[in-house]
């Protein structure tokens, strides 16, 4: 593989391209010891490259864990509206980081953000059942025959939503709190699949996205890398 110095040093998470232009241009990064000046520099990952004497570890893709506020689409862009890009660091939104799935405006809850298009497509494949985890507070009549149907399968408005589990947690506010898991990823599925069966979703969070459990840690609007045992089923995912 070969890729110009800045490519490098910015993603490395060192800065944004032009800061990272200006840290070449300032003498700070080396290449196997020796200062570089041109940012078009090519370099293989084989080459040592530091920044101020530190060695810039390069990984090639990038992972991050978002726990995504209400309010925010689930978007790398957009004219009027808010999205979840605005809510990284600068040096994050250069690296080409897109939202593996989406979640509706008003949903909270775990976003997995990445520049790595096959570990997003091959999380797509329904040969892979990829569960997700809902918490949910919903009004209207949720009870253990609504289980029974949600793991039957929906029909609905013209899909067939696949069996899911629903597990009942208890009243809150009048509403009730469940745990809903799916395996597919369709639009507006988990409210849709409420609204089949005579009910809505008030509050929606995604709290797990395969063996990914949305950090507790978080909150709402932060995110951080995953860490190595994540990394380790995303590896597993994409064999
Ligand atoms: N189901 C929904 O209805 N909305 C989401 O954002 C995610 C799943």
């Amino acid at each position: 593989m070969s890729i110009r110095l800045d490519k490098y040093v910015c993603g490395c998470g060192a800065g944004t391209r032009t800061e990272v232009k200006k840290l070449i241009k300032n003498k700070r990064v080396s290449v196997n010891g020796a200062i570089v000046t041109k940012a078009d520099t090519k370099i293989s990952e084989d080459d040592v490259v530091r920044l101020d004497g530190t060695v810039l570890e390069y990984s090639r893709f990038i992972y991050i864990m978002l726990n995504k506020p209400d309010g925010y689409i689930s978007a790398t862009r957009d004219d009027s509206q808010k999205t979840i890009m605005e809510l990284l660091e600068e040096r994050y939104r250069n690296m080409g980081l897109f939202p593996v799935g989406r979640l509706d405006k008003d949903t909270r809850g775990l976003v997995i953000l990445t520049n790595d298009g096959d570990f997003a497509h091959r999380t797509l494949s329904p040969s892979k059942h990829i569960s997700k985890t809902y918490f949910a507070l919903v009004s209207g009549d949720v009870t253990e025959k609504t289980a029974e149907i949600f793991n039957k399968g929906v029909t609905f408005k013209g899909f067939t939503y696949k069996s899911a589990e629903l597990i009942i947690e208890g009243k809150q506010n009048g509403l009730t709190a469940v745990r809903v898991t799916i395996y597919e990823g369709r639009y507006h599925q988990v409210k849709l699949m409420f609204e089949a069966v005579g009910c809505r979703v008030e509050y929606l969070r995604r709290v797990s996205f395969g063996e990914i459990e949305l950090d507790e840690k978080l909150e709402e609007g932060t995110y951080r890398p995953l860490n190595e045992k994540e990394l380790e089923y995303i590896g597993r995912i994409k064999k």
